[in-house]
């Protein structure tokens, strides 16, 4: 049995028996939702309830030579299903590279109003010469940071439109955590130090959600592996090519392009317990920094090194995620879904993420080629129905295959479905053991 027809409490079990989640978490996984009302009244203001969202898993996810399962959590039924089959594709055709590059420091800003061009760059020169100092600064008021080795990277004066604004950029070493409490925090208490330096008050301090790491994730396909029952493998990727070519184009096309691609990072990020807005932000930051959106993704015919015609996809966007922090902690469930993903840090974490970006994006294109967006989503919804509603081996296609054609989709509706199928099914029997019916085939 495949993985997706198996029950929810089948697939933990099997998760439990495979080794990919311990008898604990296999349990935690069914108890949810982990966060207790106390915690959630603690995380934000006036809360009078907790929601629940499906987390589904990837199953198969090869990225650098290792095998993941990646938790994704998603309110968008064709997201994991979409996810499964791109990492499919990427399996056949030796999986995915992924790296990151630089590794981040978290930008933020100390702004001031109308400092005068003249005085620009003495300001800079004294702010430059109390690096020291203001890491000095941040021991005492960070201790936590400072024994984690994380803190002051960097430190750059600018002057944003000539003399209208003037800002200390403090880059930021924030190590695990996606770091905008921390930079927040390290950065308003710099604020004051300077403003006692230099005499002047500053307008603000903020982080920069401009994320400037990047994970470029990479995958090289045969356009054989392509193939559907009613196209060639080539006549599908040359679709998919073009479909890239028309996202560069058009930006109005790569927002929907990118869409795709957010709805695989953001199912990681939320089932991480991540800032899933960051992440957004500076991904659609990413996309226009030139001037104009752009795609985070394109796909390209190219020669491998044997002188065979691949279709080579690359993703190159920041995935501003952490792996620790108080959501994460507070939630619970996201160190739940890290113990599944099992990425040995954060790095590796971003760079699987990177990997399902790439998989969702080419799960979508190759639907758009082909059988259309929203045949795929009618199959696979009728087939989650089925199963929902309690179908069982080939039960469970014949209520798919109903549902498909049913303008109400719904559990009930999957339900009252099944039991006609299996009334029918009692009626064929009985009519089968009906001894007048016997005769007539004797006869
Ligand atoms: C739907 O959630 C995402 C897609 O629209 C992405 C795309 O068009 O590439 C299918």
């Amino acid at each position: 049995m495949k993985f997706y027809e198996l029950t929810p409490q089948q697939r933990r079990d099997f998760l439990e028996q495979e080794g990919y989640a311990t008898h604990n978490d296999a349990r935690l996984l069914r108890l949810t939702p982990l966060l207790r009302e106390y915690a959630a009244d603690g995380m934000i203001e006036n809360q009078v309830g907790i929601m629940g969202i499906p987390i589904g898993l990837l199953m198969g996810l090869e990225v650098n030579g290792k095998t993941y399962n990646v938790p994704m959590a998603t309110e968008e039924p064709s997201v994991v299903a979409g996810a499964c089959a791109g990492a499919k594709i990427a399996r056949r055709n030796g999986g995915i590279t992924s790296a990151l590059w630089p590794v981040r420091v978290i930008p933020a800003d100390i702004v001031f109003q109308k400092v005068p061009v003249s005085r620009q760059e003495e300001y800079a020169k004294i702010i430059l010469g109390h690096k020291k100092d203001m890491i000095q600064v941040m021991k005492e008021n960070m201790p936590t940071l400072t024994r984690h080795n994380g803190g002051i990277e960097g430190l750059t004066c600018d002057p944003i439109a000539k003399g209208k604004f003037w800002k200390v950029r403090i880059w930021i070493w924030t190590g695990e955590a996606m770091g905008a409490n921390i930079a927040n925090r390290l950065t308003e208490i710099e604020a004051k130090y300077i403003e006692s330096l230099l005499g002047l008050k500053p307008l603000a301090a903020i982080l920069s959600n401009a994320e400037l790491e990047t994970v470029g994730s990479g995958l090289k396909i045969d356009p054989d592996t392509l193939a559907t029952k009613d196209e060639t493998g080539m006549e599908v990727a040359k679709k998919i090519a073009a479909l890239s070519q028309w996202a560069e184009l058009d930006d109005t096309r790569a927002v929907t392009h990118n869409k795709g691609i957010m709805n695989g990072i953001v199912a990681c990020a939320l089932a991480n317990g991540n800032d899933t807005r960051a992440v957004e932000a500076a991904a659609h930051w990413f996309a226009a920094r030139r001037g104009r959106y752009k795609p985070l993704s394109y796909w390209q015919f190219e020669k491998d090194e044997t002188g065979k015609t691949v279709l080579a996809g690359k993703l190159t966007m920041p995935i501003a995620v952490g792996r620790i922090g108080f959501s994460i902690k507070t939630l619970g469930t996201p160190e739940l879904c890290q113990r599944i993903l099992g990425a040995a840090d954060l790095w590796e974490m971003q760079e699987v993420f990177g990997a399902v970006g790439l998989v969702q994006n080419l799960a979508a294109l190759k639907s758009i080629a082909t059988e259309g967006i929203v045949k795929g989503h009618v199959k696979l919804r009728s087939y989650n129905l089925a199963r929902a509603a309690g179908a069982q081996g080939e039960e469970i296609d014949k209520v798919a295959e109903r549902m498909m054609h049913h303008p109400k989709r719904t559990v009930r509706q999957a339900e009252i479905m099944l039991s006609h199928i299996r009334s029918e099914k009692e009626a064929e029997a009985a009519e089968n053991l009906d001894p007048a019916k016997e005769e007539e085939k004797d006869e």
